[in-house]
């Protein structure tokens, strides 16, 4: 079996330079795709004039984001400043989002160091014309710290709103069987039981997701080089909640595409922007990657198989570093 994988490309400031020279997009360019009008922008989601230009007058039903925290662009910095530097990225979405929409916030909260940035944004976001919808916790498989505190296996996600958008709950199930009986309750005078009266012998997704699997190396839509990645399911899930087919679905911290292949899988369209061209490259090809073979990612392999193969300085450079045979 073939086994090609990438390290981390933000760890590694030589790696990123020499895959730069694959990458079709420089910094402001955009990216636009042929089949279903998608957009990947190489752009700074702080800067709303650029995004203004590659939305023209298009307007989303739901933004999506994943804020970079604790990596390199806020290694040193405190919660304030992140905090600082969100309020643009949340004014920008207000603008770019129809008055009736949804917007998600995928945010840390460091336990060492008082949870923050969580109570920071959370009283900033008060100050904003998003109203707060739910805090949902998506629980990871594997955590850390186990010897000495409570596993950390947490994931938060902040719901907020503007006006009164699109919530399709009702077609959302987990792949959580029911199984807790004995919930009775009186319909047209005949007492039923939980499960008879439910459409579905699977629970519906409340706010506390237990049944999304964390990324990691086995799975198909691992996507190797990068190191944020979020769940297809999770992002699934919201997309399929918070807007109906056709609609516009915006992230502004592309990173492995996540939001784009999710997008194009429930037949939305997606905007997505990262600051990084290395970023936008693995995006744009793992959506061209999923059209043409049907993979969700790539495991066992990377999104620049093909370059390092023929690239003997990057091959070199690999062996030496890394000991990865190619
Ligand atoms: C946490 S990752 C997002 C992960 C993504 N949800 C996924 O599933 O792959 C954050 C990304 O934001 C990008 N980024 C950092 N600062 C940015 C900025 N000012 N504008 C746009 N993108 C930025 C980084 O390059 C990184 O790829």
């Amino acid at each position: 079996m073939k086994n090609y994988p990438l390290p981390r490309i933000d760890k590694d400031k030589k790696l990123h330079d020499i895959l730069l020279k694959y990458c079709r997009l420089g910094k402001g360019d955009i990216w636009i795709d042929k089949k279903n009008k998608h957009k990947v922008g190489c752009l700074d989601s702080s800067d709303l004039k650029d995004l203004k230009d590659m939305f023209g007058r298009k307007r989303a039903t739901l933004a999506l984001h994943d804020p970079p925290y604790n990596m390199v662009a806020f290694q040193e910095t405190e919660a304030d400043e992140f905090v600082e530097w969100s309020k643009i990225w949340i004014e920008n979405s207000k603008e770019l989002l129809k008055k009736d929409s949804s917007l998600y916030i995928w945010l840390g909260a460091d336990q060492k160091n008082h949870f923050q940035p969580f109570a920071e944004f959370i009283l900033m976001m008060k100050g904003t014309d998003f109203n707060s919808r739910s805090f949902i916790t998506m629980r990871n498989q594997r955590g850390y710290g186990t010897q000495k505190n409570w596993m950390s296996i947490r994931q938060e996600l902040l719901y907020y709103t503007l006006g009164n958008p699109e919530f399709n709950i009702k077609s959302v199930y987990t792949d959580i069987p029911k199984v807790v009986k004995g919930y009775f309750k009186e319909i047209a005078g005949v007492k039923t039981e939980n499960i008879e009266r439910s459409k579905s012998e699977y629970i519906r997704s409340g706010n506390v997701w237990i049944d999304i699997q964390q990324v990691f190396y086995l799975l198909d839509e691992n996507v190797n080089g990068c190191f944020a990645q979020k769940p297809l399911k999770a992002i699934e899930r919201v997309i399929d909640v918070s807007s109906r087919k056709g609609d516009l679905v915006i992230d502004f911290f592309s990173h492995s595409g996540t939001t784009l292949i999710a997008s194009e899988i429930l037949e939305r369209q997606c905007y997505t922007v990262d600051i990084d061209p290395i970023y936008c490259e693995i995006s744009i090809r793992r959506l061209e990657n999923y059209r043409k073979n049907g993979k969700l990612g790539w495991q066992n392999s990377n999104p620049f198989e093909e370059e390092i193969k023929s690239d003997k300085e990057l091959q070199n450079y690999l062996k030496e570093k890394y000991s990865l045979e190619y």
